[in-house]
C-alpha cells in the first residue's frame, strides 16, 4: 500500500477531478522503440483497474508519422468492447473511418495554436487545419461520437515563441465551435506557469467559453506542471491530463519531455482532500511494471519516492 499525504483541505476548489490519463497515447508515441501490442493492452487494462476514469489508448495517424502506434487497429481490436468507451486521436477523415471501423465512440482531433506547429504536426497552415478536422467533427458527431479538441503550443513554441493569449483562445474557439465538446489546452514544451494559466483560462471565460468545457494538459518539462494544475483549480477546471509514471513527449516538437505524471497529480489531489477515484498503489505497481518493459525508471518524482 502506497504511503498517502495528510489531506488538508482549500476553500474554493473543485470538490471532485476527472484524470484524463494519457499514458497510452501520449505516453507511449515518443517511444523510439516498439512497445509490443501486448504490453500495451494489458497498461491500458491495468490503468482502468486503478481506476483511472478515462484512458486515451492510441492514435490513427499516419503511422509514417508515429511508427510507435500502427498497431492501433491490433490493440482496439485486442480491447474489444472496453476499448470502444475509450478516446483515440484522430487528425483527419482517413483517421475518423479507422475509428469508426472498430466501432469507437470517442475521438480528439489536435490542433495546433501556432503556424509553425500546425506545419510540423499536421503538414498543414494553421487555418487549413480547420478545414481538415471540419468534416470529422461533422461526420463524428452525426454517428453520434463525443469529440475533444486538443490545442498545441498554447503557453509557448520552441519555434515561435511566446504565443499571444488571443491566439489560442480564438484557435480554441474555432475548434469548439466546429462541434467539440472540450478543449484541451496543451503545453506541449512545459515552458507555462501559474499566472499564465490563469490568464489564459480567464481569457477563455471573457470570450464566453464556461471553465467546464475546458481541460488542461501539462508536460512537466519546467518542474511547473503541479503548480499549473493548482492554478487551474483556482479557476475551476476540472479535468486535467495527465500520463502514469511521467513518461510522453511530442515526436513533432523540439524539446517535449513527459507529460505531468498521473502519480504525482494523484498526490497533489489526496493530499488537498479532492476526490478523484484512482487507487495510487495499483497505479504505481502499473508504472513500475512498465518502466521494466521500457528498460529506465519512471521521471516522476511520486514513483521515486514511494519506490525506494
Ligand atoms: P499528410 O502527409 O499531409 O497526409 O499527413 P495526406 O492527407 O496528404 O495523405 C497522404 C497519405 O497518407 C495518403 O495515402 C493517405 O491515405 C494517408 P496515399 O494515398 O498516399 O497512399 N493517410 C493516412 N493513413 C492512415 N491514417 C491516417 C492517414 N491520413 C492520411 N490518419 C497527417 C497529414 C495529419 C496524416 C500527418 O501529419 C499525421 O499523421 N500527423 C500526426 C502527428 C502526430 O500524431 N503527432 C502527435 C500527436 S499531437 C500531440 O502529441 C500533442 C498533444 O499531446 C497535446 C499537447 O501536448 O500539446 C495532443
Ligand atoms: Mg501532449
Amino acid at each position: 500500500m502506497a504511503d498517502l499525504p495528510m489531506t488538508v483541505t482549500e476553500d474554493r476548489l473543485p470538490a471532485r477531478v476527472t484524470i484524463y490519463e494519457v499514458g497510452p497515447r501520449d505516453g507511449l508515441q515518443n517511444e523510439a522503440e516498439l512497445v509490443p501490442v501486448e504490453v500495451k493492452e494489458e497498461l491500458v487494462r491495468r490503468l482502468l483497474a486503478a481506476g483511472l476514469p478515462i484512458v486515451e489508448a492510441t492514435s490513427f495517424v499516419h503511422p509514417r508519422w508515429v511508427p510507435q502506434l500502427a498497431d492501433a487497429e491490433d490493440l482496439m481490436s485486442r480491447l474489444g468492447e472496453v476499448g470502444r468507451d475509450l478516446p483515440v486521436l484522430v487528425p483527419n477523415e482517413r483517421g475518423l473511418d479507422r475509428a469508426l471501423e472498430l466501432g469507437c465512440r470517442h475521438v480528439a482531433i489536435f490542433g495546433s495554436a501556432t503556424e509553425t506547429f500546425a506545419q510540423k504536426n499536421l503538414n498543414r497552415s494553421l487555418d487549413e487545419q480547420f478545414a481538415m478536422f471540419e468534416p470529422v467533427v461533422r461526420r463524428a458527431r452525426e454517428a453520434g461520437l463525443d469529440v475533444r479538441a486538443y490545442v498545441s503550443m498554447c503557453f509557448g513554441d520552441p519555434w515561435e515563441g511566446a504565443v499571444p493569449i488571443a491566439q489560442v483562445v480564438e484557435v480554441g474557439r474555432r475548434l469548439l465551435d466546429l462541434g467539440a465538446s472540450q478543449l484541451s489546452l496543451g503545453d506541449t514544451i512545459g515552458v507555462g506557469t501559474a499566472g499564465h494559466v490563469t490568464a489564459l483560462v480567464d481569457a477563455f471565460g471573457d470570450a464566453g467559453t464556461p471553465v467546464d468545457a475546458l481541460a488542461l494538459h501539462f508536460h512537466d518539462t519546467y518542474g511547473q506542471a503541479l503548480a499549473n494544475v493548482h492554478a487551474g483549480l483556482r479557476c475551476g477546471i476540472t479535468t486535467y491530463d495527465a500520463s502514469a509514471g511521467g513518461l510522453g513527449g511530442c515526436p513533432y516538437a523540439k524539446s517535449a519531455t513527459g507529460n505531468l505524471a498521473t502519480e504525482d497529480l494523484v498526490w497533489m489531489l489526496t493530499g488537498l482532500g479532492i476526490e478523484h477515484g484512482v487507487d495510487l498503489t495499483a497505479l504505481l505497481e502499473t508504472s513500475t511494471w512498465l518502466a521494466g518493459h521500457l528498460g529506465r525508471p519512471s521521471p516522476s518524482a511520486v514513483v521515486r519516492a514511494l519506490s525506494g
